[in-house]
């Protein structure tokens, strides 16, 4: 299976994917994680990256279409992949069409939009809290570390995410209407876009993708 994971920041996009890996193997293409782990890693990527990013920009389109692409090129041919949060502009999504076609001979099963309201996003993201060093994600009412502040997977301290200030998180709403949304018209033409509710509890939303996914047969 080949998902496109769309919809506005917050809405659980990261968190869904884990879950689907972890249960039914589908690799996760983050194209956010991949950018903190470059600046995480002082790789001239991620100093590039980091700015767009604490502004709450996207980051240039060849910058991350050059990223993603070669993340799915290490991918065997067969493997079932998300891409979490990418592509966010029609040219990214262009790019992608050509390139799967090309070394795949196949376009995107299924676009699953993530649907929230963004008052109750701004609300979710204030729990957020992600591990400095691993990037680890976590929520401090709903995804709760094992230990208050520390990472279950390396123990390291938890932090606020830089862009996750309030003034950030609206200039990525904007950004996300006037870049990303009208990718919504571009796959719809295509009958491609499956909406999953945002605000239901972490496992009612997996229930609630899962049933998206049967239906289309994309998992049994
Ligand atoms: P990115 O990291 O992709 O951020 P985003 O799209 O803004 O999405 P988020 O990670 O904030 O949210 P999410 O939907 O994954 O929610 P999550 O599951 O984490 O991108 C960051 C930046 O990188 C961009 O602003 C841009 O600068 C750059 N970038 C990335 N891709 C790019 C591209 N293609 N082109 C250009 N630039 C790009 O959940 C959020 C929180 O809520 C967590 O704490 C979680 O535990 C909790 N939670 C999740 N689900 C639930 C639930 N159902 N109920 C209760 N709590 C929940």
């Amino acid at each position: 299976m080949r998902l496109i994971f769309l919809g506005p920041p917050g809405a659980g996009k990261g968190t869904q994917s884990l879950l689907l890996l972890q249960r039914h193997g589908v690799i996760s293409l983050a194209s956010g994680d991949i950018l903190r782990e470059a600046i995480r890693g002082n790789e001239p990527i991620g100093k590039e990256a980091d700015r767009f990013m604490k502004a709450g920009q996207l980051v240039p389109d060849d910058l991350i279409t050059g990223l993603m692409l070669d993340r799915l090129g290490k991918l065997a041919k067969n493997q079932s992949f998300v891409l979490d949060g990418f592509p966010r502009t029609k040219d990214q999504a262009l790019a992608l069409d050509a390139w799967l076609i090309e070394h795949r001979h196949k376009p995107v099963d299924l676009i699953i939009d993530f649907e929230m309201d963004e008052d109750k996003i701004l609300k979710r993201l204030e729990g957020r809290r992600i591990c400095r060093t691993c990037g680890a994600s976590y929520h401090m009412k709903n995804l709760v570390p094992k230990k208050p502040g520390q990472c279950d997977h390396c123990g390291e301290l938890l932090q606020v995410r830089p862009d996750d200030q309030p003034e950030t998180i609206r200039r990525r709403f904007v950004v996300y209407h006037r870049q990303t949304e009208p990718l919504l018209e571009f796959y719809g033409s295509q009958k491609k876009v499956r909406p999953v509710p945002g605000d239901l509890e972490i496992e009612a939303q997996y229930q609630a993708l899962v049933e998206v996914l049967k239906k289309e047969r994309l998992v049994a």
